[in-house]
């Protein structure tokens, strides 16, 4: 095993002992096998590599307070799998087999998961793709199901730290009646040209507003967005166009909480200069606040430090995934 120095791991793929793989032929799931080559082969004429029949997850492991190791949330991750999956026409992968892939793979992988106190996590890929070969436009009738863990610490350089976000108003990710609310990979795809023009111009983040009228905020290619209103309420879009959160929906029970008003309702941009704090969330990303937002020549400031309201879900977030305090809401499960 490599020698990981767990303070500085950042968001990027290391290969580990062994992933699991499962195959869906003739209408049903098989028994799964652990691999330690991290390649696969596949027909040239894969769906996944010509029409995109591909979905994918995100989740972390914990090393816990007590010494237990615990997923967080890995029920929400898989029904939001199948939904993708459906919408892609793919098959279901049913939440128990969706939860016996998670515990065999960090089983073998127990060395790879950041120990207590490192701020790390073991990121978990759950993904599905259609493997089988297709030429014309149809979806495959043999389908993989894949499961890898790494490492990870934070995904933007500094953590909790702010960054600077930018609206590029030549581009959408999703299409007002289309796939933004699926964890769909070419979802990510459709992110990546725009991507990299803000990093360019040196922002890590891009924040997209709805595609019909680019009037309200939409979500970021990584995450979705939160604000803490004039009022001090937690707000975040209801747009069709983004992906269900699943930080989002905890950030929201957790503000709740705390007596914190929310409300799901579209933002309007005009209406963001006005925000105390606006962030980033999601499993990655986990809060991720935002110091500016610039619209072509319009930049807006929320300060360099994280505000007071993010930092308290951030830490109570954190507090639950790591077993410090207690998880009144069972959000945790216990793989080992
Ligand atoms: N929005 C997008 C586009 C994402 O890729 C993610 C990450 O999965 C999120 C939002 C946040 O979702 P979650 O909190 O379930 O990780
Ligand atoms: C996650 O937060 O798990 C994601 O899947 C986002 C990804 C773009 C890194």
């Amino acid at each position: 095993m490599a020698q990981i120095d767990w303070g500085r791991l950042g968001f990027e793929y290391i290969k580990t002992n062994c992933h699991i793989e499962y195959t869906y032929k003739n209408g049903k799931w098989d028994d799964g096998k652990l691999v330690d080559n991290d390649t696969i082969e596949i027909s040239i004429a894969a769906n996944v590599l010509h029409y995109g029949q591909a979905v994918f997850e995100g989740l972390k492991a914990f090393s816990c307070a007590d010494g237990k190791v615990r997923t967080f949330r890995d029920k929400d991750n898989a029904s939001r799998m199948a939904d993708s999956a459906k919408y892609v026409s793919m098959p279901e992968v049913p939440t128990a087999l969706f939860q016996e892939a998670i515990d065999k793979v960090i089983k073998e992988n127990i060395e790879y998961i950041p120990p207590y106190d490192t701020g790390g996590a073991l990121y978990i890929r759950p993904f599905e793709f259609g493997s089988g070969p297709v030429m014309g436009v149809n979806p495959s009738d043999e389908y993989k199901f894949i499961v890898y863990v790494a490492p990870v610490g934070p995904y933007y350089k500094g953590g909790i730290k702010p960054v600077n976000a930018i609206i590029l108003d030549d581009f959408d990710r999703t299409a007002p009646n289309g796939a933004g609310m699926y964890k769909l990979a070419g979802n990510y795809a459709a992110g990546m040209h725009s991507s990299k023009l803000a990093k360019e111009k040196g922002y890590p983040i891009v924040l997209f507003l709805d595609p019909k009228e680019h009037k309200y905020i939409d979500e970021f290619s990584t995450s979705n967005f939160i604000g803490i209103s004039e009022e001090g309420k937690y707000v975040t879009p209801n747009s069709k166009s983004v992906l269900p959160s699943i930080t989002n929906k905890s950030l929201i029970q957790l503000a709740r909480d705390l007596g914190i008003e929310v409300e799901i309702r579209p933002i309007e941009f005009e209406e963001v200069k006005n925000f105390k704090e606006v962030g980033a969330c999601g499993t990655a990303v986990v809060i991720t606040p935002l110091s500016s937002i610039t619209r072509n020549n319009l930049t807006l400031h929320f300060g360099e430090e994280c505000g007071p309201v993010f930092m308290k879900l951030y830490s109570t977030l954190r507090d639950i995934q790591y077993g410090k305090i207690s998880d009144i809401h069972n959000w945790n499960r216990e793989i080992i």
